[in-house]
């Protein structure tokens, strides 16, 4: 067996074939080449700054570096299972392309601090993107909301109709959810825009290295203060994967709501045909897969920040091979936040359609308007749960006889309380209940306005 040549002399054989390819992460951190060539390019020049090589190896280095960038850009970059992982492979080819200066290239850096720079690199840029894909979401969210204003809709507590209320401000109510989603990116960003190259292997190095001149060149804003916790920190990935995890947990919440809407019971939005898909064996359906999807895809990423947890909880200081098992999981959660966003911001986009009229009946056909016969009471000086109580009771008998608020005589009305007059009916038609919850962040129309206000100077 010939002997394997990443390591010294210190070995005698190669690794048994299935440990090399169970041992190698080359199948999945690949995804972080750019990164890593990016990285290698500061350290370099880094080490000739530093006057640890001289300026024309630096200079070598570089334009190996940046070859290998072109080679994978172009496709002729597939390193096999042979090179373990993203790291060595690009030494190996460094040392192809520029012969024996290459190796120079791992001068004072271990491939801990080198993979925990990769790392953080790749999410740094991730995170941008995802903020990005957020202010399209929430851009399609507030496009709906400003056609639905003055749009109804039941709103709900224990899935019971509770009171009617404005369409927009059931919307504006994800936008929020979105925005902290955002600044909390915002955050993770902090704690992951921090460099810990330069750490070593776990100790620093005897180098006269200049991890501030690194830093700087990969536009990091701080460098990690202790070396050990720089090569084995992993919370910024925790974080983000909590961050993701909350992304999702939102996007589900809107997914559920959908899928109910869309049913023939609740049938409060159309899906067009770009969006939904048919079954197979029943021609007369119509399913919401899209936000069905975004629903079970949830589930997979509340398993990577488990996992995640669960790696790190025991590991001993610093590095351990443990965490080359972090990758996966942080690529998947990227990618899946990312697909999902954008899957349900075609969705509000191009995808739905709500059913206003039927929106407009549903609102008008149950006792969803009961609290404000009670506050209509409590404006003529009845105390409040005198009000409530004999409200209680007029919706019980009307229920009985099959009756609504609204079908109320005035007779009726002024027999349960003389305070009542001709006014009630205006007082509980569905538009007047929803314009007088005009409290900060009510549903109130002029509410609404405001907060849409508020939205649009968010997004701009
Ligand atoms: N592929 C490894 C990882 O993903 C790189 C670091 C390996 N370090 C080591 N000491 N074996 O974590």
């Amino acid at each position: 067996m010939s002997k394997q040549t990443t390591w010294s002399d210190r070995f005698e054989s190669a690794l048994n074939p299935a440990i090399a390819i169970f041992n190698a992460s080359i199948g999945f951190d690949l995804e972080l080449i750019e990164y890593d060539l990016t990285g290698s390019i500061a350290h370099a020049k880094m080490l000739s700054k530093t006057k640890i090589i001289s300026d024309a190896e630096a200079q070598q280095l570089v334009s190996g570096l940046s070859q290998i960038r072109t080679e994978y850009q172009q496709g002729n970059f597939n390193p096999g299972i042979e090179a373990e992982d993203v790291h060595f492979a690009v030494e190996r080819r460094l040392i192809e392309i520029v012969g024996d200066v290459g190796k120079k290239i791992h001068t004072a850096r271990s491939r801990n601090d080198q993979v925990g720079t990769d790392i953080r690199l790749y999410l740094r840029a991730e995170i941008r993107e995802i903020q990005q894909y957020l202010r399209q979401f929430q851009a399609a969210l507030l496009s709906h909301s400003e056609q639905h204003v003055e749009t109804l809709i039941p709103g709900y507590t224990h899935l019971q109709r509770a009171q009617p209320i404005s369409l927009a401000h059931h919307l504006l109510a994800y936008f929020q959810m979105s925005q902290r989603d955002w600044s909390r990116l915002e955050d993770v960003y902090k704690r992951t825009n921090i460099s810990p190259l330069g750490c070593g292997a776990l100790a620093g190095t005897t180098f006269p290295i200049d991890r501030q001149y690194t830093a700087e060149l990969l536009e990091f804003d701080q460098i990690y203060e202790n070396s050990l916790d720089g090569v084995s920190d992993r919370d910024f990935a925790i974080e983000f994967l909590c961050a993701a995890s909350l992304i999702m947990v939102h996007l589900s919440r809107l997914s559920e709501e959908m899928i109910l809407w869309a049913s023939q019971e609740f049938s409060f939005i159309t899906l067009k045909d770009t969006c939904a898909t048919g079954s197979s064996i029943m021609p007369q359906k119509k399913n919401p897969d899209i936000p069905e999807l975004v629903r079970g895809k949830t589930g997979r990423v509340f398993g990577h920040l488990q996992g995640l947890l669960v790696i790190m909880k025991g590991l001993p200081l610093a590095y351990n091979k443990d965490l080359q098992e972090d990758k996966e999981g942080i690529f998947d959660s990227v990618k899946t936040v990312k697909a999902c966003l954008e899957a349900m911001t075609i969705l509000l986009d191009e995808g739905i359609e709500f059913k206003t009229s039927r929106l407009a009946e549903a609102v008008a056909e149950d006792f969803s308007n009961a609290t404000d016969v009670a506050d209509y009471l409590v404006s003529k000086d009845v105390p409040f749960r005198e009000a409530y109580n004999l409200v209680g009771k007029v919706v019980k008998t009307s229920i009985a006889a099959q009756k609504l608020l609204k079908d109320l005589t005035l007779d009726e009305w002024q027999q349960l309380h003389p305070a009542f007059e001709a006014d009630i009916y205006e007082a509980i038609a569905p538009k007047q209940v929803v314009s007088a919850r005009n409290s900060y962040g009510g549903t109130g129309f002029e509410q609404v306005h405001q907060a849409i206000a508020r939205a649009k100077s968010l997004l701009d």
